[in-house]
């Protein structure tokens, strides 16, 4: 039995005590990278890197991603799945938490594969070295030529429909036949925001139960088309196990259909989803307890149907980078709202210099998060505070009365947690040039994504001759 992982322990004790200390940590529970300190300056420290000195180096906003906690998470996953499952077993990086070179280049030399969900991020994982065999197409919407894309590169497509089947159908062929997973939608609901909840019933991913009869004879029909296994995945940020002991149960229901009808299945890909802590009152389980619940119910679920054992798949996204990485920005003006009958606190708002357009998930799904100051972390809260972003909406406000020392214009405001589904989803809106982002490790800092540029932002834009003044 793999022992979970220490408890989290509050960010006032952890930071400024020493790295072997925290490393115990799944760095999933952990609020802020396992690496994080106060430095001899008093200053917050990642990776052995000064943030205050980051920022004064590279610019804000600034995406700091700590190598050592993202590491960690990569090996927990892959050496908790390979010691709990008697099968064999294979961890995926979901990319689309954050795809770049850098990060592609440090799943596959942790010995994971990756999960890629379009053309865009297939290309990417291919430029940082992923072979076909490597490599999980995902996508509810495959264009024909991402279809092309991944034949001709040999990596697995995990398809979500029985349009997408007839497609593959036409494009493979017995010389270049196409390897699949069969996305199913186990009909399972989840408590997480509607936005990320993907495994219920009434879902536009993945195949409904009630047609897999027809796609399991199609494939039955078109040799070409090679569904080696099935995937599910039923959503993100998911605190309670039992969703994903339940997921399993109904795999193996459907994997014995699948055998009944003839098809040739091997690898069970039950997804991503395990939560992590955003704010001290979120209480994930640990990333070795969600493996070995997972591996624990496969053998259970399939040992118990007498099923030789699959090889056992999964794609965290979230958990593996979510808490890597933090996002530090520079402080601006204040303003406060008195109080009055319809306000009786009053509001305190500061501004930084970035906001939805390098996080949009306060905006996209009420996301929340903790933040400090780098300049002096370990300073007690003193008031509460409202964090706005710079962009042309009310809702771009990046924290809602969050305590924190009495910010002052020029400190460089730290927000915790920042890894996954920041800087995949930021944008140029209002125009913002896109932040860099850093990899720290060891005291040393390399940009892995350049500050994008006033120029980048016109490099795609045409005037047409009659417009020019
Ligand atoms: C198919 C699939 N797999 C894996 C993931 C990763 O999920 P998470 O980041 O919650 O681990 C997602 C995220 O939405 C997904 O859609």
């Amino acid at each position: 039995m793999v022992k979970d992982s220490l408890h989290y322990s509050p960010m006032v004790s952890t930071l400024g005590s020493s790295i072997q200390a925290a490393s115990v940590v799944s760095p999933n529970q952990s609020l802020h990278p396992l690496t994080s300190r106060t430095n001899s300056q008093g200053h917050l420290e990642i990776g052995g890197c000064d943030v205050v000195e980051l920022v004064q180096r590279f610019g804000s906003p600034l995406y700091i991603l700590d190598e050592w906690t993202l590491r960690r998470a990569c090996q927990l996953y892959r050496d908790t799945l390979a010691q709990c499952y008697r099968g064999r077993s294979q961890v995926l990086y979901a990319t689309k938490a954050w795809n770049c070179l850098a990060i592609c280049a440090l799943a596959l030399q942790e010995g994971l594969g990756l999960d890629v969900a379009s053309g865009g991020e297939l290309y990417t994982a291919l430029q940082a070295g992923a072979k076909g065999e490597h490599l999980y197409l995902h996508g509810n919407a495959k264009s024909v030529d991402e279809l092309k894309m991944a034949l001709e590169v040999g990596c697995t497509l995990v398809a979500d429909s029985l349009f997408e089947l007839e497609q593959l159908a036409v494009l493979a062929t017995s010389a270049q036949s196409a390897r699949l997973l069969l996305r199913v939608n186990p009909g399972i609901d989840v408590h997480t925001h509607e936005y990320i909840r993907t495994g219920q019933t009434d879902s536009k991913f993945g195949i409904g139960r009630f047609q897999l009869p027809e796609v399991f004879e199609f494939l039955g029909r078109h040799p070409q088309l090679q569904c080696v296994g099935l995937h599910a995945h039923i959503g993100s940020q998911i605190f309670d196990l039992q969703g994903h002991r339940d997921l399993v149960g109904v795999l193996a229901q459907i994997w014995q259909q699948g055998l009944d009808e003839g098809l040739p299945l091997q690898e069970l890909n039950v997804g991503g989803g395990l939560g992590i802590r955003y704010v001290e009152s979120d209480d994930p389980p640990s990333i070795p307890a969600w493996v070995e619940t997972v591996a624990t119910a496969v053998e259970q679920e399939f040992a118990g149907a007498g099923i030789p054992l699959p090889k056992l798949l999964c794609e965290p996204g979230r958990s593996l980078i979510g808490p890597a990485a933090v996002t530090a920005y520079t402080l601006g003006g204040q303003k406060r709202i008195p109080a009055s009958e319809d306000l009786p606190e009053g509001r305190l708002y500061i501004t930084i210099d970035g906001g939805m357009s390098d996080n949009p998930r306060p905006i996209t799904y009420q996301a929340r998060y903790t933040a400090l100051l780098a300049n002096r972390p370990q300073a007690e809260p003193t008031q509460v505070v409202t964090v706005a972003g710079k962009h042309c909406e009310s809702g771009d406000l990046l924290l809602k009365d969050i305590r924190l020392p009495d910010p002052v214009a020029g400190e460089i405001l730290v927000v915790l947690a920042t890894g996954a589904y920041n800087c995949s989803m930021a944008s140029n809106y209002n125009r913002f040039p896109r932040p860099a982002a850093v990899l720290v490790a060891e005291g040393q800092a390399q940009l892995i994504l350049q500050r994008e540029t006033y120029a980048d932002l016109i490099r795609q834009d045409l005037l047409p001759e009659r417009l020019l003044c």
